[in-house]
């Protein structure tokens, strides 16, 4: 029998840092990293595919109930989904939407999928069995509700956060050809969606702020590398 990983919860808003910094403490602490941001992605790609009202919260339950979701939780992300059958139509292959899930057509839809309550509630028993199931000695899961719903009790939760500002120039440098106001605006229409549902801007008590508004990434990787560290001794 293994031991249960350790836990390394991390909330933030996009543009935050939070998936990039995530992923590379990760790595440089021989944990794994789990990005449920993607599997909302891959949930709302799923629905759209298969023509289920995203509004629709038994439809989406239902498609959760039949479809398959697998991600990759060491080195390169790579996440599949297995759409279900239809009448008379045998399941798909795995279809690789690594990329796919990243589109702002996305980035659009998904908050349309994550506002139900059961269905976060469904994907949040399956992060916590993908978790458990890991045999990894550590496992870095980031979201919006990760240190406040799905693993309120890990040793270690931290909430990330950067001016709006800053947020949108990093996100127009991975999305080139939009303005920086059109950026701004986005992210700040994504939050407010995504902030009533949970409320990633103020950390719950005992979640340690990192703002990395005036961090560079190697600082950013380093304050949350830091933060475990020191847990760890603490233990
Ligand atoms: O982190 P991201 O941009 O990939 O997340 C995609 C969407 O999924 C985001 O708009 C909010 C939602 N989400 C959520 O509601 N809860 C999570 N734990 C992770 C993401």
């Amino acid at each position: 029998e293994t031991a249960a990983p350790l836990l390394v919860a991390i909330d933030g808003p996009a543009g935050s840092g939070k998936s990039s910094v995530s992923r590379e403490a990760a790595g440089r602490l021989g944990f794994g990293i789990l990005d449920t941001g993607a599997a909302y992605r891959a949930l709302a790609w799923a629905a759209l595919q298969a023509g289920v009202d995203l509004d629709d919260d038994g439809a989406v339950l239902a498609l959760l109930e039949s479809w398959g979701f697998t991600i990759t939780m060491r080195g390169e992300q790579w996440v599949t989904v297995t759409l279900p059958a239809a009448e008379g139509v045998v399941p798909s292959d795995p279809v690789d939407v690594t990329a796919a899930i990243r589109e702002p057509s996305i980035s659009g839809q998904v908050s349309r999928v994550s506002k139900h309550p059961e269905v976060r509630e469904r994907l949040n028993a399956m992060f916590r069995r993908i978790v458990a199931e890991s045999g990894l000695p550590g496992v870095v899961i980031e979201g919006r509700d990760i240190t406040t719903v799905v693993a309120p009790d890990a040793p270690v939760r931290i909430l990330m956060t950067a001016s709006p500002e800053v947020r949108a120039q990093r996100r127009a440098g991975e999305l080139p050809g939009l303005s920086h106001e059109q950026v701004l605006a986005d992210i700040v229409a994504r939050d407010a969606k995504d902030a009533q549902v949970v409320d990633f801007f103020n950390p719950a008590p005992g979640v340690t702020l990192v703002d990395t508004s005036e961090l560079d990434f190697e600082q950013s990787v380093g304050a949350v590398i830091d933060i475990v560290r020191t847990a760890r001794k603490a233990a």
